[in-house]
């Protein structure tokens, strides 16, 4: 785990230092083909957005018929003047409406299609190899899960949305600016060219800003994680005031960077008021003049000045988007990299068909040669055959290669050279879905999903009878526990079992097994976490399972393992000595040592003399 926060970390000051280019075509395409099958919807958002747009900007033009053709005339027409009162607040509540369903409509849309993105996702990673969990840090995938997935949302609800309103309306709004006076209409279009050297000065600084907060934010988040995880760590060695100090330092520049973020908005949309301003000064004076010149009427300026005031909102929220546009651009390249990630083990093309109940348990490891990194090879040519229904005791120092080679035996990883097979059937052949129903592994840290206990014994696979589920657990030696839990069989756990001991977890996970009735069962150092009472009751649970079954008991307490029918010594990948326990104590080689070793630590000599 700590591994991989700090994985995560680098990962993030990597991102800092060259910032990842958006690729704005590839992710258009991509976005364009999750919105495919929404294409009607997104018809009516732009009908709906176009009535919305109507009504708003007839309004102005609607006090200008008011003063032109109404009050600047002198008859005191009362009825055609509430008509037009009426109209308005007609076209207010249409407006109303139809911004009500456009902004629906394309929430929808956006939701959905980020609920689907979010549903592959998490579907493809859970397909994808245990070398590609090695390779990324877990941090990543959960941002690329929620806020990247977040980010494509922002660009349906903020940025699609501002292109489409806004747009439309500062197109609209020239057309009826220069329906009303083209000169005047020209006169402002020349502010066009302006306007865009702000928007693009401003763009440039603005990302740079919009970059540091991000960055300097996932800093902090990564540095609270690290220390969520390590904090039992932080108490034991009191690194509270260190490590204080370092969030201390974090949040500083995160709050710097906020303050910078918000003071170049303000200069922008301050610095764009002010433009609107000089601009609506400079129609009043030209216009004004020419009201007075009887050449412009008085309802048109007035309409005008409205239009103007309205023309720089939209542009000003056009160019607002661009951070989130940038964001949701790289977001959905993101997404697409983990989707276009093919697992490196999938199941063959031609799978042979595998009767389960006929399986014996043969397993032949064929000069298998492995590594994580090709450079660093785990096993070079190791040849290991297994009979069916054989228990055999795996012993040797950590980092020898014994959990490796279960993994290459549950097909986690496959072998460079050479081959593994079950009952003479290359594993590669067997669909991974049956492989992992005739091996059953059982690791150190059993993992328990939120749920109930009968559910996580039996996997959430209803076809199995919780008669089935009781009677393993009475098997196991578990029953004791479910008496003493809250609701029996039905008590929830939370998430990773927490609230259960370490050794009640590997209880659980022992049933977990046995009601899968797997023809080939592996134990990984399953009996390291529990006391030396509960390891008994496994040991004699695992005597009456094991009978018919080819068991591999990896241990490190050889009590577990001296009564197997082989004992395999693994060195550096090597199978270095094998035979019975007799055997091996006979050889007087490692596993003498190991074995004289262990009766050591039952009564460490040096404890026993420090007594004397
Ligand atoms: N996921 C992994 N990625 C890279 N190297 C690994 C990985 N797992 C194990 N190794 C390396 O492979 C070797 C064998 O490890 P392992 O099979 O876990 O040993 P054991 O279970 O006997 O303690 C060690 O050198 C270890 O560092
Ligand atoms: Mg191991």
């Amino acid at each position: 785990m700590r591994q991989v926060v700090n994985n995560w970390q680098t990962d993030q000051k990597g991102d800092a230092g060259r910032q990842p280019k958006p690729q704005y075509q590839s992710a258009f395409r991509i976005m364009k083909s999750y919105m495919g099958p929404y294409r009607g919807s997104f018809a009516l958002v732009v009908l709906c957005t176009i009535a919305a747009i109507a009504s708003e900007l007839f309004q102005p033009y609607l006090v200008k018929v008011a003063i032109d053709d109404n009050l600047m005339t002198g008859n005191n027409d009362y009825g055609s003047l509430l008509i037009i009162c009426a109209i308005y607040f007609g076209l207010s509540i249409s407006g109303l409406v139809f911004t009500y369903l456009q902004n629906n409509l394309l929430q929808h849309v956006g939701q959905s299609i980020v609920s689907k993105i979010r549903k592959q996702l998490f579907k493809h990673i859970t397909k994808l190899s245990m070398s590609y969990f090695d390779k990324t840090a877990s941090g990543s995938l959960i941002t690329h899960v929620s806020s990247d997935t977040e980010a494509v949302n922002q660009f349906f609800n903020q940025v699609l949305l501002t292109l489409l309103r806004d747009g439309l309306t500062l197109i609209a709004i020239l057309f009826m600016m220069f329906y009303l006076d083209a000169e005047l209409a020209l006169y402002c279009t020349a502010l066009l060219p302006i306007i865009a050297l702000i928007a693009i000065g401003f763009r440039s600084f603005m990302r740079n800003t919009y970059q540091m907060a991000r960055t300097r934010l996932s800093r902090l988040v990564a540095f609270v994680a690290e220390n969520l995880s390590g904090m039992n760590l932080i108490q034991v060695f009191h690194q509270q005031k260190e490590q204080a100090k370092q969030f201390e330092e974090r949040n500083e520049a995160y709050f710097k960077a906020n303050l910078r973020e918000i003071r170049t908005m303000v200069l922008f949309n301050r610095s764009f008021d002010l433009l609107g301003n000089l601009t609506i000064a400079f129609v009043v004076w030209h216009g004004g003049q020419a009201v007075f010149g009887q050449a412009l009427e008085f309802g048109i300026l007035y309409a005008f000045i409205t239009y103007i005031r309205q023309f720089f909102q939209p542009i000003n929220a056009i160019t607002q988007q661009w951070n989130t546009l940038q964001a949701a651009t790289v977001a959905v390249n993101r997404i697409r990299g983990v989707l276009d990630t093919k697992p490196e083990i999938e199941d063959s093309s031609q799978p042979i068909q595998v009767n389960r109940d006929a399986i014996e348990g043969r397993i032949d490891f064929n000069r298998i040669s492995f590594g994580y990194d090709s450079s660093l090879p785990v096993f070079r040519g190791l040849d290991l055959h297994i009979r069916p229904g054989e228990m055999v005791g795996i012993v040797g120092t950590t980092g020898a290669g014994k959990s490796s080679l279960m993994s290459l035996l549950c097909r986690f990883y496959d072998v460079q050279d050479g081959s593994v097979l079950i009952d003479g059937n290359d594993i590669r052949d067997i669909p991974q879905a049956e492989l992992h129903r005739i091996v059953g592994l059982v690791q150190q840290e059993p993992y328990l999903f939120a749920g109930s206990i009968i559910d996580n014994i039996r996997m959430f696979d209803e076809t199995i009878s919780r008669e089935a589920v009781i009677q393993a657990c009475e098997f196991v030696g578990a029953d004791a526990l479910m008496k003493r839990m809250k609701d029996g069989y039905d008590t929830m756990l939370s998430e990773r079992g927490s609230g259960l001991s370490a050794g009640e977890r590997q209880l659980l996970s022992f049933a977990r097994i046995i009601v899968f009735r797997p023809k080939i069962l592996i134990l990984d150092e399953a009996t390291a976490n529990l006391d030396s009472q509960t390891e008994q009751l496994i040991q004699q649970a695992l005597q009456v399972v094991s009978v018919g079954r080819t068991t591999i008991v990896i241990a490190h307490r050889l009590s577990t393992i001296m009564h197997a029918d082989r004992i395999l010594v693994l060195r550096h990948g090597e199978i270095a000595e094998a035979g019975t326990h007799a055997q091996l104590v006979e050889k007087k080689g490692l596993y003498e040592q190991l074995y004289r070793h262990s009766q050591g630590e039952s009564f460490p000599s040096s404890a026993v003399s420090m007594i004397r």
